[in-house]
């Protein structure tokens, strides 16, 4: 334990320091844990750092009691922020600086966000490839699945003709409310709403299925919540034909229960690799369902 460090409440003034150390901490994992045919890691860019840090003041808003900063002799050297969703916790962010860690400042950090979940009967969290996170996230009693990625640049001539997806809007947050509890077991809440203000949010209903995806502006989806494989898929296809011809999408947060999602990466021609885990407590790995990375 290393003595000045205090571990307390997050604070918004914190939110520059904590989107620099988790930007670093983050690609230091991606550069010890890449494989060698990958591109190597990129630092955070300074867009993705704001959308980092908008989500995460949502988070400070809406559960000051999940959102811990670790200080060490007056610097901000690490952070964990959890929500609280119906009766499900949730880890968005867990981070130590490189240079401090090892000394037991994360596991300190870990312990005050796993207690605001404590009356929670779930949980679910995107851990990265570190050994060190997901030692924390096991011995917590999460289940660890492993994370596939589909990656690459989608045929064109492949796109199927997919029908009844249109444009979503704040006005489908119940519809799609109710499309989490089905497929996810809680709500986003609040969290659609940041999500809405940072993607694309698509929708298909039918008489027999429901389903809505969150798309970024290069066409991948990074949240697909369904009712059934079928519009999970139909989902997926609409955000790729939305893609730029040549350009590269990602399909990331693949467990080994969505097989569908890894049909339509393969019939597009993108390539299948594996990458960190689903970690879940009081639940199955949810499908149809492509969780995103920190609003699950
Ligand atoms: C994960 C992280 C937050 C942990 O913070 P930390 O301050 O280093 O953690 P601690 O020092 O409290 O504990 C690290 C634990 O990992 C263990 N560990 C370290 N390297 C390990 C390895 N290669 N394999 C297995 N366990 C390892 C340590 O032994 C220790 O466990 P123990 O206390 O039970 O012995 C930090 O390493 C980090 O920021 N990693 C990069 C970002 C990241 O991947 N975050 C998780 C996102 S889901």
């Amino acid at each position: 334990m290393s003595a000045g460090l205090v571990v307390r409440p997050a604070r918004e003034s914190d939110l520059e320091a904590m989107a620099e150390l988790t930007g670093r901490a983050y690609t230091e994992v991606d550069e010890r844990t890449f494989q060698r045919d990958w591109p190597g890691p990129e630092p955070r860019t300074p867009e993705r750092n704001a959308a980092w840090a908008a989500r995460t003041a949502h988070a400070l808003r809406t559960d000051p009691e999940g959102c811990w900063a670790a200080e060490l002799d007056g610097r901000v050297v690490g952070c964990a922020i959890s929500r609280v969703r119906e009766l499900m916790w949730l880890l968005s962010s867990f981070a130590v600086a490189p240079e401090v860690q090892g000394r037991g400042v994360g596991t300190q950090l870990i312990a005050a966000a796993l207690h605001h979940g404590r009356g929670c009967l779930r949980g679910m969290l995107s851990a990265s490839a570190d050994p060190a996170a997901v030692r924390r996230y096991r011995l917590a009693g999460f289940d660890l699945h492993p994370q596939m990625f589909l990656t690459g640049t989608v045929d064109r001539d492949a796109l199927p003709v997919v029908e009844r997806v249109r444009e979503g809007s704040a006005g489908d947050i119940d519809l799609m409310n109710s499309i989490d509890r089905q497929a996810r077991g809680a709500a986003h809440l609040s969290d659609h709403e940041a999500l809405m203000a940072q993607f694309r949010v698509i929708v298909k209903e039918t008489s027999s299925s429901q389903g809505y995806a969150y798309v970024d502006g290069g066409g991948s989806p990074v949240l697909v919540a369904a009712s059934t494989r079928r519009t999970a898929s139909d989902l997926v296809w609409e955000a790729f034909a939305s893609s730029a011809p040549g350009s590269t999408v990602s399909v990331h947060h693949v467990t080994a229960v969505n097989q569908w999602a890894i049909d339509v990466g393969l019939a597009a021609r993108l390539s299948v690799h594996t990458s960190g885990y689903l970690c879940v407590r009081g639940m199955k790995p949810p499908a149809p369902y492509v969780h995103h990375g920190s609003m699950l």
